[in-house]
């Protein structure tokens, strides 16, 4: 029996790729998986527990009590509880790419995801979607863009949800993070064989959304 189709979209923060996820996935009428939410979730988890970042089993462990529900808008509750805001603060971001160099918690993560993986198709946004976790994927793009630009994005919408936030600050930390993300021996951040990349440092999302578009029409046409 043949799988799902899935669609993978690859990069670092703030390059669009969950708002073009989001869009592509509505107009295919596909599911949508944000997998760095699944991250964020578990990091938060395992803060709310007191454990340590390094305790890769402990909070690995953790995965499987953990009931997720994903709403519009990037509405996320755990547990019945609403952790939209909790899992977006800047601390979360440290923690989720902390906690995502282990390489328990990735491994626990991977049943999660592949779940997602349900008909008519399924879009997955993250690192490794492409690489690692749906490797045999339809279609997979990288997202890219300059680092300067991500930070002024990431900015713009801090201070549009009234949240207090300076622009050297996340250019440093989006740095720390890309490095992090792009370093570690496990999943490393890289675009894999055979995507497709689109530089979006100049693209507005709509523009870029119509470039995934075109690539996926042309396959489903041929
Ligand atoms: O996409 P995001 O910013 O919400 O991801 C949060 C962190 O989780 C990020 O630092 C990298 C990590 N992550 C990952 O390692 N693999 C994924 N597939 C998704 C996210």
């Amino acid at each position: 029996m043949s799988k799902p189709p899935v669609i993978t979209l690859d990069g670092p923060s703030a390059t669009g790729k969950g708002t073009i996820a989001s869009a592509v996935a509505q107009r295919l009428g596909y599911h949508l998986l944000d997998s760095g939410a699944l991250y964020r979730v578990l990091a938060l988890a395992a803060r709310e527990r007191n454990l340590d970042p390094r305790q890769g089993a402990a909070i690995a462990a953790l995965a499987p009590d953990l009931t997720l529900e994903f709403g519009a808008g990037g509405q996320v509750w755990l547990n019945s509880k609403n952790v939209s805001t909790a899992i977006r603060m800047s601390k979360a971001d440290e923690w989720a790419s902390r906690i995502a160099a282990l390489p328990e918690v990735r491994e626990a993560l991977l049943p999660w995801q592949r779940d997602f993986r349900r008909e008519p198709g399924l879009v997955a946004e993250g690192r490794d979607m492409g690489a690692v976790v749906f490797a045999d994927a339809e279609w997979k793009f990288f997202l890219t863009a300059s680092a300067e630009i991500r930070a002024k994005r990431r900015h713009k919408q801090l201070i549009g949800k009234g949240l207090d936030a300076r622009l050297p600050d996340l250019l440093r930390d989006l740095r720390a993070r890309d490095l992090r993300d792009e370093q570690r021996s496990i999943s490393p951040l890289r675009p894999a064989s055979g995507a497709i990349e689109i530089d979006t440092s100049e693209l507005s999302i709509d523009q870029v959304v119509d470039q995934v578009m075109g690539f996926i029409a042309a396959w489903r046409g041929g």
